[in-house]
């Protein structure tokens, strides 16, 4: 069932637990994570980034939209990390919700993007999530980031969410997108996350999530998180068993005897995070 981010995180919120949102590259990933998350009983946030929908087309959101519609389990259809013209796109595709990426700003700019984003989706009936503070960036993930992290401030966090209005706030806590390099340590400031907590009272969304320690994803959910986005994980999933698939079967051409393996590990990976953020089985608390 579609619904926006506001009725799919409520019950979260309510129930302590985190809804990860999965980016949606191709075909297989939606097909995979909408039957996973069946199985599971588990809620899902479909994410796309604005290049994951430039290369999908029209035609692979409407792919993305109808499966949302027909899944037994709550599903929202949100945008990620995007400027105006590709969130005026995606309102057109039937999305459900869009991330107002202007965290790159200052600080005032960032408040009249956002406002101007939500005075065109809120009368739809489309959920908004803004971003303060910069997440990191490494090497090969697409999305926007710094080199250095700018942590989010609890009062400019209250702030920016009373004059904003956002439904969501993506926080920067410490985490980086894309894989970590083996000589890079995340460090999570989960004393940070807690205050912020404290400070607004919007559900909050972590984001570079992947490849940080479970235990400290676990306690970031523990202390407040009700969004957490998963890209890196899933697509190293995805693209290493594909390339072992590949490399084994030299002349294996059909895309349902090369993909299923692959689509399998991404599940995996997939559960994984699902149930460090306790998602699992939670689709019942939904009543619809
Ligand atoms: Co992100
Ligand atoms: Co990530």
């Amino acid at each position: 069932m579609l619904m926006n981010m506001n009725a799919l995180l409520e019950t979260a919120v309510e129930n302590h637990f985190a809804v990860p949102a999965f980016n949606i590259g191709t075909c297989q990933f939606l097909n995979g994570i909408i039957e996973l998350c069946e199985e599971v009983e588990a809620p899902v946030i479909l994410a796309v980034h604005p290049l994951e929908q430039n290369f999908q087309r029209e035609s692979g959101m409407a792919a993305v939209l109808k499966a949302a519609h027909n899944a037994r389990v709550p599903v929202c259809v949100h945008l990620d990390h995007s400027g105006i013209a590709d969130i005026v796109r995606a309102i057109r595709n039937g999305f459900t919700s869009v991330m107002i990426d202007a965290s790159l700003m200052s600080f005032e700019d960032n408040v009249d993007m956002t406002k101007q984003v939500i005075k065109i989706a809120r009368p739809l009936g489309i959920s908004v999530e803004a971003e303060l503070g910069t997440i990191g960036k490494n090497a090969g993930a697409a999305e926007e980031g710094t080199k250095d992290i700018i942590y989010t401030r609890p009062e400019e966090a209250r702030e920016f969410v009373e004059r904003t209005g956002t439904d969501t706030l993506a926080v920067a806590v410490g985490t980086a997108h894309g894989i970590y390099p083996p000589d890079f340590r995340p460090q999570l400031k989960l004393d940070l996350l807690s205050e912020i907590r404290q400070s607004v009272d919007v559900p909050l969304v972590l984001h570079g999530g992947s490849s940080n320690p479970d235990e400290e994803i676990k306690e970031a959910v523990r202390r407040g998180i009700s969004k957490v986005n998963i890209a890196s994980d899933i697509k190293y999933a995805f693209y290493k068993q594909l390339r072992r698939t590949l490399a084994e079967n030299e002349n294996m051409i059909e895309p349902f005897d090369i993909y299923p393996e692959a689509v399998k590990a991404m599940q995996q990976a997939a559960l994984h995070k699902m149930e460090l953020f306790g998602t699992v089985g939670t689709a019942q608390l939904y009543h619809f």
